[in-house]
């Protein structure tokens, strides 16, 4: 993505973000730190800051998650170890199965681009404690063991190759190292099980060049005093000045992380919603349970309307390819967002109820509509409270004739069926910021008509 220059706007947008998520850091965090600061930091400068790093992020809107590891082999399930008790020392036997294509990655970078994803985070190690990449802290790393590679840096080039920022997952929880669980109750334990972990951290962010994104994952069985989260937030920020973090490392961190559900954050608060494509992040052979393209693009639209993101999952095979139906998925995603990704991209957040047969985003007073059930020749929206100038089907830029009243505005001459697969979009110029208020439709809609008599 080409970084625009830094506008007004942004600073705006994006300064709010900054004061909310530092007004929560200094709720949750026991010494009253914000997460990437000390606490002598003034709050507007660490707003600014905030903004600046998370531009691009916010602009982006769409990213791919992947996740990759020795359950790949498997394929039931990234959590096939614990659901199913698998003892360590068996566990550990899959290493010698797991031996990937070559440069497996440039494929989902390729369909990342293609599918509109402008970033990339990938599991560099997973609950099960198998490493991607060059550790000099245990041999269960890929480099070390039959794969003898590093993953991660295949993983880096491929990403940047293709033009995509580059994230980092690194599950805290470790079902492979002996002091995973008994730091929780054993001091010796966790201090060195604390030093393994942000050990490797440091060397994910010292050894691959400039990193956009860490994407810390469960943080079980540690208490952010027992992780230090402060101290591995500010060994992140000194060796990256640029990254973003999230918040599973139990600070606040740049953004919230709901999973699996679309719950937008209250305003200021930037949040990326993950979602796996069937049922499962790892590659799981039997899970059949798919979303069609139009669920992913609904979905999509609905998290850039509450001003969030949506970071969206594939779980490649252990020899790097990606399973059929993600890639079929992600093509027919990414044929629409060639036309409709203006829809997506760097949207501002709106006010709008919801419709029976469509979602909303907008960018300034640009309203854009986008019909997922189709409804023929005549589109209808209760409760949009500014006025509207006038309006195109986005993909094939056709003016739309429109009538409206206080409360309705009638989109009328559209053809029977959907001009555009899976959804299709009309852009509408408002003269304010468009809102939708669909209560102001039931308190102003005139009854006086109504000639039922119920006495
Ligand atoms: C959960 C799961 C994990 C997955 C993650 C993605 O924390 O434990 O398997 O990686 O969600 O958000």
């Amino acid at each position: 993505m080409i970084p625009r220059s830094y506008s007004r706007r942004d600073y705006i947008k994006l300064m709010a973000g900054g004061t909310a998520a530092a007004a929560s850091a200094s709720l949750l965090s026991p010494t009253g730190a914000a997460s990437s600061f000390t606490p002598t930091t003034p709050p507007d400068a660490e707003a600014a800051d905030r903004a600046r790093r998370m531009k691009w992020w916010h602009e982006a809107r769409f990213g791919m998650f992947i996740h990759w590891g020795l359950y790949s082999v498997l394929g039931r399930h990234e959590w096939a170890m614990e659901m199913e008790g698998i003892p360590v020392a068996e566990y550990e036997q899959l290493a010698k199965r797991f031996l990937p294509q070559p440069h497996a990655a440039r494929a989902w970078a390729k369909l990342a681009r293609q599918a509109g994803q402008k970033y990339m985070v990938m599991t560099t190690k997973h609950h099960e404690g198998f490493c991607h990449f060059d550790t000099k802290l245990t041999n269960y790393c890929a480099p070390r063991q039959a794969c003898g590679r590093d993953l991660v840096r295949e993983f880096v080039d491929a990403a940047r190759e293709e033009g995509l920022r580059v994230g980092f997952y690194h599950s805290l929880m470790d079902w492979h190292h002996p002091d995973g669980a008994r730091c929780a109750t054993d001091e010796a334990a966790r201090q060195r099980f604390v030093a393994y972990i942000h050990g490797q951290i440091r060397e994910l962010l010292t050894n691959y060049g400039k990193i956009d994104v860490l994407w810390y994952d469960v943080n079980w069985p540690l208490s952010v005093q027992g992780w230090e989260s402060e101290k591995m937030n500010k060994m992140v920020f000194e060796l990256q000045p640029d990254i973003i973090v999230n918040n599973r490392n139990g600070l606040p961190g740049d953004f919230a992380t709901p999973e699996q559900e679309i719950v937008a954050e209250k305003a200021g608060r930037a949040w990326e919603t993950c979602m796996t494509m069937n049922d499962s992040w790892g590659y799981h052979a039997a899970d059949d349970n798919w979303k069609s393209p139009k669920t992913v693009v609904r979905n999509l639209v609905t998290c850039a309307a509450g001003g969030g993101n949506y970071l969206l999952n594939i779980g490649p095979k252990a020899d790097g390819s990606i399973p059929e139906e993600s890639a079929r998925i992600l093509s027919a995603v990414g044929k629409w967002m060639e036309k409709n990704g203006t829809t997506i991209y760097d949207t501002d957040r709106i006010h709008a109820d919801w419709h029976t047969y469509a979602g909303y985003t907008r960018r300034g007073n640009t309203l854009y509509v986008q019909v997922h059930f189709w409804p023929g020749e005549t589109v209808a929206i209760g409760g949009l409270r500014s006025k509207v100038r006038s309006a195109r089907l986005l993909a094939s830029g056709q003016e739309v004739r429109f009538e409206q009243s206080d409360v309705q505005v009638k989109f009328t001459g559209l053809p029977a069926t959907a001009p555009d697969d899976p959804v299709t979009v009309l852009a509408v110029e408002c003269d304010s910021e468009p809102v939708i208020n669909s209560m102001d439709v039931r308190r102003k809609r005139k009854r006086e008509q109504v000639g039922v008599n119920f006495s």
